[in-house]
């Protein structure tokens, strides 16, 4: 192999995050996610798209472990964060999930101030010394999720009384607060409008500068706007993964085809 090869090879293989092998999902006797490979670049935005039952939410609760949560739910085959296995029995689920920060569909605030929705991750995980540098990761954290100049008055109020759209922000506000290397994101948009979903559609592509963004979306629109990479999941099966302009314009399998034209969904 010539310099350059052996260069690119190092480089493609640094700049994989997560990297998913064979891994398949059952709930109970269900086959619900049957041998996905599949690798997540660093910065970069990830979406998962298929339709509803395919798996999407299934494959990104793997990624963090959310799973396990699920008396029913075995997962198998081996998912590495930067090559180290996250089943592997010495890895605590609660420091993986400060790394790979989760996003839901309903915004689920704590009953918490403002303040302390975003504060409590940084608090958990010791990311402060004093209450100045917490001030100052909360209020990166808002300004993060497009969300300070709404509520830089009123921290102290509790994060259950903001509107929807407001609440998922700050949730997502609290995700970045404890700097994951990678944010999964559940269909982050569905309970936002327009205006919201397009702010955090930009945050979403600031954060990629920082870390890894995986998007669950119904919206093939918003799939093609914010990522990179795009994942079609059918039947529980990852049937194409590549470059999202190649998934929208050139896909290979006929049943991406069938999807991205809005014949199967
Ligand atoms: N907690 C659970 N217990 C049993 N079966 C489940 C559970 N969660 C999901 N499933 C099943 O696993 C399959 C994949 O579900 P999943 O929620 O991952 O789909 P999805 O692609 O996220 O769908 P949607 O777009 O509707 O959110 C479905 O057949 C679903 O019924
Ligand atoms: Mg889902």
């Amino acid at each position: 192999m010539n310099d350059m090869r052996i260069l690119e090879r190092a480089v493609s293989q640094t700049d994989i995050k997560i990297s998913a092998r064979k891994v398949q999902v059952y709930y109970g006797e269900k086959h619900a996610l049957k041998d996905v490979d599949v690798d997540i670049q660093d910065k970069t935005v990830t979406a998962f798209i298929g339709p509803s039952g395919c798996g999407k939410s299934t494959f990104l609760r793997c990624l963090n472990r959310m799973n396990d949560t699920i008396d029913s739910c075995r997962v198998e085959g081996r998912i590495a964060l930067d090559g180290e296995d996250i089943y592997d029995k010495r890895v605590d689920p609660v420091q993986l999930r400060a790394r790979v920060g989760m996003v839901f569909q309903k915004p689920n605030p704590f009953p918490k101030s403002i303040y302390d929705n975003v504060a409590y991750g940084p608090r958990i995980h010791g990311l402060a010394r004093n209450r100045t540098e917490l001030d100052e990761i909360v209020e990166k954290s808002l300004r993060g999720a497009a969300l300070w100049n709404e509520v830089k008055d009123r921290l102290a109020e509790p994060g259950t009384g903001l509107s929807g759209g407001q609440q998922q922000r700050l949730c997502i506000a609290r995700a970045v607060a404890t700097q994951p290397e990678v944010l999964l994101m559940d269909e982050p948009c569905s309970a936002l409008d327009p205006i919201a979903t397009s702010q955090v559609e930009d945050l979403i592509d600031q954060l990629r500068s920082e870390f890894s963004v995986v998007i669950v979306t119904h919206s093939m629109q918003q799939a093609a706007r914010v990522s990179q990479k795009t994942a079609f999941f059918h039947l529980g099966n990852l049937v194409e993964f590549g470059n999202t302009d190649d998934i929208f314009t050139r896909p290979h399998d006929p049943r991406t085809e069938s999807y991205i034209s809005g014949r199967i969904g």
